[in-house]
Formats: C-alpha cells, structure tokens, sequence
C-alpha cells in the first residue's frame, strides 16, 4: 500500500532524471478476458490510456464496449476540474452496483485523480469494492498489480515523486492515420489554480533521438500526422544534459519528413522566436498554435502565477500571425478565477476582440484541494460567474465563426480520418490549421491528404467537397 502525499507531489529537487526501460510483465493468465477502458481528460492522458489497453492486451484481454460484460473495468480519471471527480464518482456508483452481482470482476483506477490525497482516502475508506488504484508514475505495474489482485480485496499504490522517464512503452494506438508522441512530462509552472504539477511531477524531457526515432518508425507505419505532447511543449529540453530546446526538436521532427507534426500545449511565457521561425520554416509543421490566454487582465494573470502579462501575450500572438502565414491560434480560458471583478473580465474580453481567436475552451474556476488558489478568497457568486461564461462564449464562438467563413470557397488541404459521423456518405478530417472538415468523398480518402474545397462554415465545423486536379488529354 502508498499512499500519495500532496506535500511530497509538490517537491522539487536537483536530481537528476532517470531514464528507464519499460518492463512489461509476461503473462497469459487472463486470455479470453474482457476488459472496459474508460479515459477522461487531456491528451496526455487520452494516451496513457493507449498505454493502458496495451498492457491489458497483453495478458490476454480483448476490449468490449460494455461495463456489464467486462471482466475487467479501467477508469483513467482526469483532476483537472470539480466536474471530472463528480464524474467518476457517479460511474463508481454504477460499478459497485455491478460488483453485487459480479463480485469477481476487477475495479481498477488509474489517472490524475488517483494521485490526489483526497481521493485516495476516499477511496481507501468507502469504496472498497475498488480492486486497484495506481497512478500516474505506475502505469506499467498495472500487469503486475492485475496479476496479484484478488477479488475482495483493495491494493493501492501511488507515489508522489517527480517522476522518471520510461523508453520503449508499448501502445495500442486508436489510429493508424495519427499518433500522439510524447516528448515532456510533468510541469513545473505551478500556476496558483492547477492540480497538475502535484499529479505528473515535474518536468522531464524524453532524449531527443528516441523521440526522432518514435517519429521515424510511425512514418515507415505509414502515419501521416504525429502531435508532439507535454504540459508545455516549449519547455523542452531545458531539463537535459544535451544542449537542446524546444525548435531543436521540431526541426529534428520535421527533418523525418512525416507530412504532419502538431504540438500542444504551448505556454506564452518562453515561447522563443527560433520556434516560431522553425513552425514558419517548415510545412510540414502544421500553422496551429494552442495558446491559453487564462486571463487578460495583468492582476488575475499575477494572481494566477502565469509568468506574463497581457501586453506580453499580445506581442507573441502578434509575432506568430506576422510569422508564420496563415497560423490558427486558439486558447484557454478560465473566468471567476478568486478575486476577479467585472473589469478583470472586460479586460479578458479586450484580448479577445483583439486576438479573434479562431477557437477556444472557456472554464469556470474550480478550487482543487492544495493548489494556493483553493486558500484565496473567492466572493463572486456562481450566477455572475455562470454569466460571465456565457457573455464570454458568445463572444467567441462568433470569432469562431468568422475565422471559419474565411474559409468558404477556398481549396485546402484536409487529412481525411474517417467515417463523417453527422453522414455515413460522407467523410471527415482536419485541416492545417485545425478545423474540422465533412467532405464529400469517397471512403478511399481515408487515410490521405486531399485537397478540399470548402463550400460551407458553421461556429465549429466546415463542410467541403474534394477537388480534383483537372486531368489533361
Ligand atoms: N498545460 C496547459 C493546460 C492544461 S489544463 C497550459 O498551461 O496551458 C487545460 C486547461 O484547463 C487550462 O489551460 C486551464 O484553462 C484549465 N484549468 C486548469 N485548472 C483549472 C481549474 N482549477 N479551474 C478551471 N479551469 C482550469
Ligand atoms: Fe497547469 Fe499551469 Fe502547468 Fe498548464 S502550465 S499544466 S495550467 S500548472
Ligand atoms: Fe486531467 Fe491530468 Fe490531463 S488532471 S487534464 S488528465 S494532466
């Protein structure tokens, strides 16, 4: 049994990062078995579920879409916000029903919110029809921990250290079109409102060469897009011995010749000229940049502990549509943070009419149990906060809806992913700059990149019918 430990999650020493092979348990004992995945969160964590089914198909098991029939059920939670806890404890309500009848199935949880103190006890104390409980810096023992389980029993085990980096994880990715590469863990910004630097530890880079080699092996695959992840991308390498950094690697990434490279998530402070020359140099950089503002108002961005101010942000977002041609920028935002006045928000509103951001994710502050923010004082009541986000996303989602008309009647390049959802005649996919696209094309177009003309905008999606280039006789 450990614990996690909110204090020790929040340490940061000199040590020096440990690079580790994955071990990988090898075992049959649960062939034939069905197991239920469940991922909430970002993409990091979208991914480590990828790890997660790897691990799980690897003793044995075969996934299925159904809690009633597994055999084993994974819940990969997210702590991010209030309503990401709300929502697995409901699931959990569901699972223990299950287990009534089905005691011999295995409950196990993994993610974010495994590594929160709080919930650990929670779950210690009145869940314990939960089986396993293992967190963000353990996913690899989850075979192990699997293989020791047994159906009455609870094991958890959690650490709150800053973490090592594994090399060579297996993954079963849920595309063979795009993949998700990590190349930093943790983070080390400790904005004043974020669990996620007490649930991912801290910053540590992967070696540049196992990320170019992680490239290389999915372009042979045939991938034609991988997204480079970490808290903050642009922190890259500062943390390693060689003296490399963030536009090292995208050009390195680039040089593989892989026809799509996206990033996220970009933090305004220390985002480098160089990297912008490097997204701009490139075309197989893709021209989208994800930029959270959080705030535009110098105070609550102080407050925050964001490291910028408005003026700061504008300056690169001015800098990056100068630069790179035909860049789409989007954001975050999170409005009621502690203390935020009506004039704080106008403020925020003033970027926005500035930046006319071609998208964003719009939140109401959530207090998360031992981040300074969760101790200030908060006396704006939920109604204005509530109206606030709404004036808010009006206001963007009508930017959003300008950016995409732009588009209307012009030809561009789109990766077509797959089956349109809305239209089973139709497909969909992803433009450079990241709008999503329903085209009017065969199923063939699956898996390339076609060039597209958009005959329609809505506030968050395109429509478009491919176009091709005229043969000549
Ligand atoms: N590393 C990324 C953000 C990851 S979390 C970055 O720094 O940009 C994704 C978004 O969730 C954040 O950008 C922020 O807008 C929002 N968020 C994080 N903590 C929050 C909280 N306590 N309450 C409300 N929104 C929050
Ligand atoms: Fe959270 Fe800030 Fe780190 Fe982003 S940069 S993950 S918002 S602490
Ligand atoms: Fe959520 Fe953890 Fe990602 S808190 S947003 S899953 S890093």
């Amino acid at each position: 049994m450990n614990l996690p430990d909110l204090k020790k999650a929040k340490e940061r020493t000199k040590n020096k990062v440990e690079y580790k092979e994955n071990p990988m348990v090898e075992s049959n004992s649960f062939l034939g078995k069905k197991y239920f995945l469940r991922t909430y969160g970002c993409q990091m964590n979208e991914h480590d579920g990828e790890q997660i089914e790897a691990i799980l198909e690897h003793l044995g098991m075969s996934p299925c879409d159904e809690l009633e029939t597994a055999d084993v059920i994974v819940l990969n939670t997210c702590a991010i916000r209030e309503n990401a806890h709300d929502k697995v404890f409901g699931y959990l309500g569901r699972i223990k029903h299950l287990k009534k009848e089905r005691p011999e199935v295995l409950v196990c949880i993994g993610g974010c919110m495994s590594q929160e103190e709080s919930v650990a006890n929670e779950l210690l104390k009145r869940h314990p029809y939960v089986n396993i409980v293992f967190g963000t810096h353990n996913i690899h023992e989850l075979g192990s921990m699997l293989l020791e389980a047994k159906t009455g029993s609870q094991d958890i085990e959690v650490y709150s250290k800053e973490g090592e980096v594994y090399e060579h994880v297996p993954y079963k990715r849920a595309s063979n079109i795009t993949a998700w590469v990590n190349i930093i863990y943790g983070c080390d910004k400790f904005c004043t409102y974020c669990i996620v630097p007490y649930t991912r530890g801290k910053e540590r880079s992967r070696k540049l060469e196992e990320i170019v080699k992680e490239v290389e092996e999915l372009k042979e695959k045939g991938y034609q897009e991988v997204t480079l992840l970490g808290q903050n991308v642009n922190a890259y390498g500062h943390d390693l011995e060689e003296n490399v950094e963030f536009s090292d690697l995208l050009e390195e990434v680039a040089k593989t010749g892989i026809p799509r490279i996206r990033f996220v998530t970009s933090h305004p402070w220390n985002f480098t000229e160089k990297m912008i020359e490097k997204i701009a140099k490139y075309d197989n950089i893709m021209p989208y940049i994800h930029l959270p503002l959080q705030s535009g108002s110098d105070r609550i961005l102080k407050l925050m502990g964001r490291k910028y101010t408005k003026e700061e942000y504008l300056t690169l977002f001015k800098k990056m549509k100068e630069k790179i041609p035909n860049v789409a920028i989007t954001t975050d935002i999170i409005v009621g943070f502690p203390g935020e006045t009506e004039e704080d928000f106008l403020e925020t509103l003033e970027v926005v009419n500035e930046c006319k951001f071609d998208g964003a994710y719009t939140f109401i502050f959530s207090p998360r149990e031992g981040t300074p923010a969760a101790k200030m004082k908060d006396d704006t009541p939920l109604e204005v906060k509530e109206e606030r986000l709404q004036r808010l996303n009006e206001v963007i989602n009508e930017y959003s809806k300008k950016a995409n008309l732009k588009y209307v009647d012009k030809v561009v390049p789109v990766l077509i992913l797959g089956v349109s959802e809305k239209d089973q005649n139709k497909v969909y996919g992803y433009t450079d700059t990241m709008k999503l696209v329903n085209v009017d094309a065969s199923k063939e177009t699956i898996g390339k990149i076609i060039d597209v003309k958009i005959t329609d905008a809505k506030s968050f999606s395109l429509d478009g019918q491919e176009t091709k280039k005229e043969s000549v006789h």
